[in-house]
């Protein structure tokens, strides 16, 4: 009754919401207007105006559905086996959009224009942020459910973080790890080897065990007595990266993260989850500290601390032991393309190991064809195929003045395909290349970042490659391996560069 009273007792009110509606309407639609067509525009005719050539602004979506297309398209098609040509299936899009429109040029994520850089030097100093003006791009909100922690942080922030968690990527920090690497790499092979038939032949796809290794190894360097706590927290991300994956499809439309849809509901639920765990982790790390069990500087464990403690945010522990074992199954598919390589691996591994395990710090650096092939491998199939940076003010790079609102793609993948730098045989897989170092490898120096560059460079690249030797060393004492019949060579991108359809390896005891 009171509120018809009301109602009816205000007779402007009706007129008074219907004039406040209007205006929210021609508020929204000018905001629109500006985000969806002048901007885009403006940037568009400043970069034309500058010589610079690319694709044409289609309202609302760019060339999302266009490259969507060409994904999947290629996606459809696996490579003869053998061909390491795989820039036209893995980023068919950029590859198109460089041969049409050169080398410097530019396309569209829903508004926003991205500017391709594949000039080795300029990615290097995109990089390299002397200017302070090229942010880390995180597509809205949502990124930070999938990539979190030091990964994702600007300015301070970041600066803070990476000095807290620099003394545990020390070189003697991460030695001490090795016997925790090489326990799970124990533990591989022995199931590995349970898993042989009588005659000592057995397949596997080396992609799960490859996931599964360096997830026990970062759940067990980063949380200690913890560590089935830890695989939870890689199953959640596991998920969390699906989920996120699918939302991404969508993020370009303004607010599209508020919806309360099912998936973004599911992911702030995950999330929740796992810092729970994470909080109770660090509370039992606590009581292990003080009670003298555990050293107050355990390596990775500082990694997950650092952000809880400081932040209430959490590190991504899972895109870090993702892209070691996306390596780590490149590798064993290129040695399984050309055994010549795999045999010269095995000769120096035993040669210096004999069969020992292959567990101490200067032995592993001693292996240079091992380290080789990696680099090789890295060059190839490196697990992050583009960065991305977007640009904060105006900005004058390689002579070209960038609007503030423009966005940097630096393909690596293309970078490190590119046979003006690497030579008419980039695109084959040939690791002496890499004999005397990866500064001799190619005239421009600057052609190799696989860990990235500048400031923000890997933090975890040393481990990461300690890890990867040894787990291949370990494997290279035991067995032999070639590629099943039914592995299709079919690389395609899905945060990280996966082989699409698994890696299926035939493994051969060796003793
Ligand atoms: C083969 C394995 C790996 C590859 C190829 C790789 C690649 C990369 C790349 C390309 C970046 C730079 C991203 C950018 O500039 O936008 C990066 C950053 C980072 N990586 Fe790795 N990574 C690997 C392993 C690891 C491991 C094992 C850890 C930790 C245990 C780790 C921790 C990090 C962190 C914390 C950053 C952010 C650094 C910062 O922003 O200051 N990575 N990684």
């Amino acid at each position: 009754m009171l509120g018809e009273a009301s109602t009816w007792s205000l007779p402007g009110a009706g007129a008074a919401a219907a004039a406040v509606a209007a205006v929210a309407l021609v508020w929204l639609s000018a905001w629109t207007l500006q985000w969806a067509w002048w901007t885009p525009r403006r940037l568009e005719r400043a970069l034309r105006a500058q010589g610079l050539r690319g694709t044409s602004y289609r309202l609302f979506i760019g060339d999302v559905a266009a490259a969507a297309r060409l994904n999947k398209e290629a996606a459809s098609r696996p490579l003869p086996l053998g061909s390491h040509d795989i820039c036209p299936r893995v980023i068919p899009f950029f590859c198109n959009v460089l041969k049409e429109h050169g080398k410097l040029s530019f396309a569209w994520t829903g508004p926003k224009p991205m500017v391709i850089v594949t000039d080795p030097d300029l990615a290097r100093q995109v990089l390299s942020n002397k200017s302070g003006n090229f942010a880390k791009k995180m597509t809205e909100n949502i990124s930070k459910y999938v990539v979190g922690g030091v990964v994702t942080y600007e300015g301070e922030k970041w600066a803070k973080h990476r000095r807290i968690l620099n003394p545990a990527f020390h070189q003697e920090k991460i030695k001490r790890t090795l016997p925790i690497l090489s326990t799970c790499c124990t533990e591989m092979i022995t199931r590995w080897e349970n898993a042989m038939s009588s005659e000592g032949l057995s397949e596997l796809d080396i992609r799960d065990e490859f996931q599964n290794l360096t997830g026990d190894v970062i759940s067990r360097t980063a949380f200690g007595s913890s560590y089935q706590e830890g695989w939870r927290i890689f199953q959640l991300q596991e998920e969390q990266a699906k989920r996120v994956l699918q939302a991404f499809q969508r993020i370009f439309i303004p607010g599209y993260w508020y919806l309360p849809i099912e998936n973004n509901r599911k992911i702030r639920e995950i999330d929740q989850e796992i810092r729970t765990i994470l909080r109770g982790i660090i509370v039992k790390r606590d009581e292990s500290i003080r009670n003298g069990e555990t050293s107050p500087d355990d390596l990775l464990g500082l990694f997950v601390e650092s952000n809880m403690r400081e932040s209430n945010e959490r590190e991504d522990l899972g895109m870090s032991s993702e892209t070691t074992s996306v390596l780590l199954t490149w590798t064993l598919i290129l040695l399984s393309m050309h055994p010549e390589w795999q045999q010269q691996a095995r000769e120096e591994v035993l040669h210096h190991f004999g069969i020992t395990t292959p567990d101490y710090y200067d032995g592993l650096s001693h292996l240079k064809t091992v380290t080789m092939i990696l680099h090789e491998v890295l060059r190839l199939y490196p697990p992050v195929v583009f960065l991305q940076r977007m640009l904060r003010k105006e900005t004058e790079l390689g002579g070209i003045k960038y609007p503030e609102g423009a966005d940097f793609i630096l393909p690596v993948l293309s970078i490190h395909h590119d046979p003006s730098i690497w030579g008419q045989d980039a695109s084959e897989f040939n690791p002496e290349r890499f004999a005397n170092g990866v500064s001799k490898a190619t005239k421009f120096q600057s052609a190799f970042f696989p860990f990235g560059w500048g400031a923000r460079i890997c933090i975890g690249q040393s481990f990461a490659m300690l890890e990867a030797k040894m787990a291949l060393a370990t494997i290279l004492q035991s067995f032999s391996f070639e590629l099943s019949p039914s592995y299709a060579h079919a690389p395609h991108t899905v945060l990280t560069l996966q082989p699409q359809q698994g890696a299926q390896i035939k493994l051969k005891k060796l003793r």
